[in-house]
């Protein structure tokens, strides 16, 4: 197993490959619409705080994890005590769920691009363009079929080749165009309005539900409580600074979801006049409000174009992550060749994905929970299996092997700055939260508490 097992050629190889994993729609697409929705303010407060502690020591345990083990998930647990296989099957069941959604909305993604670049930016900034779209049978599932298959070639070309190069290709370009966009948003008339309302938290609307919110979000957002940080940590050498690393993949990951922020709502506060109902749009935030900035925009259609083509990148190096962490398990598990299984793995996103994406349209009577099968998925993952997986892992690593087996790995690059800070959120403060987080999640799915 371990010749099969590629490693990042240095360093920056492996932080970005693992920022390229954690910057995708998670931070273009989910973070926006969240912050939108959740107050503005406070939400990106409650978010930054939760990175910087919680999402801070979960993400060095998982990096920790897989380099100590050279391990994927299942193998890496069951290493290093057997009675805890089970939580490497459970994290593993999570990208298995993501997967298939996550490449329906880089199907979105691929579908806007071609959008721009025909020029049709004028109908794609009209209100119904976005619904219109999703709802239609063939057309959503046949990019979604295309993005699938873009995703399963880089991987199917191996780690060093295939993710390493893309992401360093990709993401400094990605930032700039973030930041041409949101300065030239900021410039809009209403503009303001908007970014006082992400900049400034207001008090009155924290909740236990924006809280989980930004828990949920921040799970996605850093690719963790699902193995995938394990996997990329397996891959990394001995001798890089793992603690340094993190932080890099942290502020990388954080930082752009801000830009989007910053991109995303004060356009809505400009073309929709940031009621209520404009900032609660959810998942069609981004594709009904970007378009009507691009239009209004000089040469809006060039930039348009080569914006959703950096979102799709930043989505692609994200969902072959996720398709990276379904393949090396199965190679671990079943000792299969990589073609094979990335054969099985295609066959298994789009058993999945067709449905998801006939959901918002012919299927849409298929509503479990009374959501649709996209934000069913998302709601199991994110706010159900996640928060199970991070609860166990803190529980494992702070009573089990005890969290001295993480700082041993983490210090054989120098000293752990924050060791004290990061046994208590370990072993008391995450936990915790996590349990409060997983009892709200439910009773909010079955309606007892009001939102
Ligand atoms: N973290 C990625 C994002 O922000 C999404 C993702 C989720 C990637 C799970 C890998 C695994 O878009």
């Amino acid at each position: 197993m371990e010749k099969q097992r590629g490693s990042f050629t240095n360093r920056l190889g492996f932080v970005l490959a693992a920022a390229g994993s954690a910057v995708g729609l998670g931070n273009l697409w989910r973070f926006p619409y969240l912050a939108a929705k959740y107050g503005g303010g406070i939400f990106l407060l409650v978010y930054l705080v939760l990175a910087v502690t919680f999402g801070f020591a979960l993400m060095i345990t998982e990096i920790a994890i897989g380099r100590k083990t050279k391990l994927s998930a299942v193998g890496a647990y069951g290493a290093l005590d057997k009675r805890f296989r089970f939580l490497g099957y459970l994290s593993s069941l999570v990208p298995f769920i993501i997967t298939p959604y996550y490449c329906v909305i880089g199907g979105w993604v691929l579908k806007y691009f071609t959008v721009f670049l025909t020029g049709q930016v004028t109908a794609s900034a009209s209100d119904d363009y976005f619904t219109g779209f999703i709802t239609q049978p063939a057309a959503p599932v046949i990019f979604f079929v295309i993005y699938a298959l873009l995703t399963m070639v880089i991987v199917i070309l191996g780690v060093e080749k295939g993710i390493e190069k893309a992401s360093r290709l990709m993401m400094p370009i990605l930032i700039l165009m973030t930041i041409v966009i949101s300065v030239f948003g900021m410039m809009q008339p209403g503009a303001m309005d908007g970014l006082v309302y992400y900049l400034k938290p207001d008090f009155s609307r924290f909740s236990a539900t924006t809280v989980l919110a930004a828990m949920g979000q921040l799970f996605y957002s850093m690719s963790l409580a699902m193995g995938i940080m394990i996997t990329y940590g397996s891959y990394m050498k001995k001798d890089a600074p793992l603690e340094k690393s993190v932080r890099q993949i942290e502020l990388f990951d954080t930082g752009i979801a801000f830009m989007a922020g910053l991109m995303i709502i004060p356009a809505v506060f400009t073309f929709s006049g940031g009621s209520e109902e404009a900032l609660g749009k959810g998942p069609s935030l981004m594709f009904i409000t970007l378009p009507k900035v691009f239009e209004s925009m000089k040469f809006g259609t060039v930039i348009g174009a080569v914006f959703f083509l950096l979102v799709l990148f930043a989505a692609l190096t994200s969902s072959i992550s996720l398709a990276e962490t379904l393949v090396s398990i199965l190679m671990d598990r079943l000792g299969w060749n990589r073609k094979k299984t990335c054969v099985a793995i295609m066959i298994f996103i789009l058993a999945v994905g067709i449905p998801v994406s006939l959901g918002f349209g012919i299927w849409s009577f298929i509503a479990p929970l009374g959501m649709s099968l996209l934000d069913f998925c998302d709601f199991v993952s994110n706010s159900v299996l996640m928060p199970v997986v991070a609860f166990l892992t803190c529980i494992f690593v702070g009573y089990i092997i005890k969290p001295k087996t993480i700082i041993e790995e983490v210090e054989l690059n120098g000293p752990l700055k924050i060791r004290k800070f990061y046994v208590f959120m370990i072993r008391f403060a995450a936990p915790i939260c996590l349990v409060a987080i997983l009892v709200f999640a439910v009773m909010e799915a079955m309606g007892a508490i009001s939102v």
